[in-house]
């Protein structure tokens, strides 16, 4: 497993000159390490197009540093302040592919409300899964920073489980 990521590692290192064509990383304090060290085996739109809060951004960072990305242990905190506050929720949200349509519904307007703030919400609106599915996209959505909490979340997982189940 180990010698398999690292064989992946070097063969994407080693296609770095295929990523001169980088989209322009905004300004800020973090700016010249992340353009550095996150450029290297991807281009800077895995991460430009990806919204997270600072918990799900830290844990990103530090798989990358497990796979090679070049970030010293004190720098992490500032890339992980420079990811938030760039790719943070609801900050810049790339526009939505198809322009979304959920179901009308009780909860609606909270799912609207949370679930745009990091990608459209045309994302939701096609997806369909089982109540536990969507259990467990909640889990995740969660984890990766979506606001909604207690009461609020319980009206959201409502509105997925009726209005977009998988049958
Ligand atoms: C040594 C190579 C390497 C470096 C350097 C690197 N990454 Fe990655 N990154 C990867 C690989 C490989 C994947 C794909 C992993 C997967 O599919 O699980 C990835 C995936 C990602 C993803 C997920 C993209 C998606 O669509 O889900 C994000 C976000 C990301 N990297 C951010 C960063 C950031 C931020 C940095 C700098 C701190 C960085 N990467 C540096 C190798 C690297
Ligand atoms: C803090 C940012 C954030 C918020 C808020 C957010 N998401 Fe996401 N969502 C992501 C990211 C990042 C991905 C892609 C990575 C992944 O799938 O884990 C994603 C992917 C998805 C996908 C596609 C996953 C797949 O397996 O195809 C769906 C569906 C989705 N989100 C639904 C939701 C719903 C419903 C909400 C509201 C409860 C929500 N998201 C709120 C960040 C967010």
């Amino acid at each position: 497993m180990r010698s398999f990521i690292l064989a992946v590692s070097t063969t994407l290192a080693l296609m770095a000159p295929a990523f001169a064509q980088q989209p322009t990383l905004p300004a800020g304090e973090g700016r010249e390490i992340i353009a550095g060290a996150c450029t290297q085996c991807h281009a800077a739109g895995a991460f430009m197009q990806l919204r997270s809060g600072p918990e799900a951004w830290r844990a990103q960072v530090h798989d990358m540093i497990l796979r090679g990305a070049q970030v010293s242990t004190k720098e992490i905190d500032q890339v992980v302040s420079y990811l938030t506050a760039n790719f943070g929720p609801g900050i810049n949200v790339p526009a939505q592919i198809v322009p979304g349509s959920l179901p009308d519904g009780a909860g609606r307007d909270l799912v609207e409300q949370n679930c745009g703030l990091c990608h459209g919400l045309d994302r939701v609106a096609g997806a369909r899964r089982s109540k536990a599915g969507w259990d467990a996209m909640l889990a995740r959505m969660s984890a990766l920073g979506t606001p909604a909490k207690g009461e609020e979340l319980e009206r959201i997982r409502g509105y997925l489980h009726a209005q977009l189940s998988a049958n």
